[in-house]
């Protein structure tokens, strides 16, 4: 009896492999994800460097590593002080945040440094490149040399590397004969879910496609030592066309995240071969493109308003970077059966059982109130430590007091109104001071003792209220 070779179902969120059909997938519970793709042949695996095991000594390696600078100093610090060649980074994001617009600056600048650089699109035509890259630098040269939008061969705006090279393909054969061609150093693909190799039945933007698209672009960028982007679009729940299923095999993962109704812009570093990780960059979506923001601090605090009742400034820590940002409450008369509880920027959640801590042990009536929460220019708190500004906004607001407008707050509240020490208080101090902060409201800390004057110490959350309510 003849085996015949069945196909798998293949969940296209998180890439679960099923041997039938199923209407919701039984890994990631997404409905209508599964999809039928014939057997490939296995992955081929292709020994990068000798045939034999060598020792430590016998490699020879430029410790160092010569990077190439991007220019940027906000995306040099994520990719851990510039590009590396043969490194790959994938870069995910939601539509419209700011991806191509990014990595078509990077590659300007990088081109206007003499660095040979191919930018490739399936997403856009020629035009629609030009006509973004013409509204980033303000320059309209060379507009004959881009009319033909369907041509096969990238176009080359110049003789010399002033500008990059831009190709609109979406064949995987075709964009590496391109690129043995012209030998680029520095390589963007926009997307990854466009990407077709031909030998592949499944559809574009598959897990199939996708995942071997991908791997066969990371080993044409080592063996040919560019350094490449890949632009990833992200899936309903967050992650790069399927939970890890991308991230092992590039070398370098950021996201880039902010509010589309709000100018600014963190990339994240999530993984990196090259440097360290949780590290960001923080960027200002102008009319120009994007924007370097040396100064979050200063960015978030730019249209504070003094003298108000329930705001508070807190250090936030994202990565190594300390940032201060305001948290806005409102607390007003509620109508409602169930009043609203409503938090932009900070975890509901976490929302709420701070609302209970404060009704059990500051004796705050908030039952018949509607409590708001909004942190200011669209920047997501994801720690615990911004938990005392909270409740010091809501009891600001509450009670119609505010706070010194010269100190900053910050300490994560346990369930028993303790407050705990946080990390890197340091560090969040430092950067309150530079800001001009005189005070700095923070959980007693036995080693935080004598090194500074600037710190009150607490130990409960009702010794917090007293030495800020009374003090304002
Ligand atoms: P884009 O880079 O196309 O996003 P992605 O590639 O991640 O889908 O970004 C498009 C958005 O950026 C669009 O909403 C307009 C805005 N934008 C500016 O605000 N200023 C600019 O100079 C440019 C080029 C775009
Ligand atoms: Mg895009």
């Amino acid at each position: 009896m003849s085996r015949v070779s069945k196909s798998a179902f293949v969940c296209q969120s998180c890439g679960y492999v099923a041997s039938k059909w199923f209407g919701q997938c039984p890994g990631c519970e997404a409905w209508h994800t599964m999809v039928e793709e014939r057997p490939q042949a296995a992955m081929p695996f292709i020994a990068q460097e000798g045939e034999h095991a060598l020792k430590l000594s016998g490699i020879q390696c430029d410790l160092n590593g010569h990077r190439i600078g991007t220019d940027s100093r906000e995306m040099d610090r994520v990719l851990g002080g510039g590009l590396v060649s043969g490194g790959v980074a994938l870069i995910g994001g939601e539509p419209g945040i700011g991806k191509s617009t990014l990595l078509l600056q990077i590659l300007c600048n990088l081109a206007a440094h003499n660095v040979s650089c191919l930018y490739v699109s399936g997403e856009e035509s020629l035009s629609q490149i030009k006509a973004r890259a013409t509204r980033l630098h303000g320059t309209n040269k060379d507009s004959k040399t881009l009319q033909n939008t369907s041509s096969s061969a990238a176009i080359e705006n110049t003789t010399s590397y002033a500008e990059p090279w831009l190709l609109s393909s979406t064949r995987l054969e075709h964009i590496q004969e391109e690129a043995t061609r012209l030998k680029p150093q520095v390589m963007v693909i926009d997307s990854v879910q466009t990407l077709i190799c031909q030998d592949i039945s499944s559809a574009p933007g598959s897990v199939a496609q996708v995942r071997e698209a991908t791997f066969r672009m990371v080993q044409f960028a080592k063996a040919m030592g560019v350094s490449l982007f890949l632009v990833g679009h992200v899936t309903k729940d967050g992650a790069i066309a399927g939970p890890r299923l991308l991230e092992h095999l590039v070398d370098t993962v950021l996201y880039f995240e902010g509010d589309r109704g709000q100018s600014f812009r963190i990339l994240r570093t999530v993984k990196n071969r090259y440097g360290p990780t949780h590290e960001i960059g923080v960027f200002e979506m102008t009319s120009g493109g994007l924007q370097d923001v040396d100064n979050p601090s200063h960015f978030f605090l730019s249209e504070r308003q003094q003298h108000v009742f329930g705001s508070v400034i807190t250090p936030c820590l994202e990565g190594t970077r300390p940032i201060l940002v305001e948290i806005q409450a409102l607390v007003t008369r509620s109508y409602l059966v169930n009043p609203r509880r409503t938090s932009t920027g900070f975890d509901s959640n976490r929302l709420a059982m701070l609302l209970a801590v404060c009704e059990k042990y500051l004796n705050l009536r908030l039952y018949d109130q509607d409590v708001f929460i909004n942190v200011a220019g669209g920047f997501r708190i994801t720690e615990t430590a911004a938990d005392l500004g909270v409740v010091m906004a809501i009891l600001s607001s509450f009670k119609a007091i505010p706070l010194p407008s010269n100190q900053v707050i910050f300490g994560e509240i346990g369930l028993t109104g303790e407050l705990r020490p946080v990390s890197q208080w340091e560090t969040r101090m430092n950067e309150a001071v530079r800001m001009g902060f005189k005070t700095c409201l923070m959980p007693f800390n036995p080693h935080a003792k004598n090194t500074t004057a600037h710190a009150i110490f607490v130990k409960r959350i009702e010794e917090a209220v007293k030495a800020c309510l009374n003090k304002a």
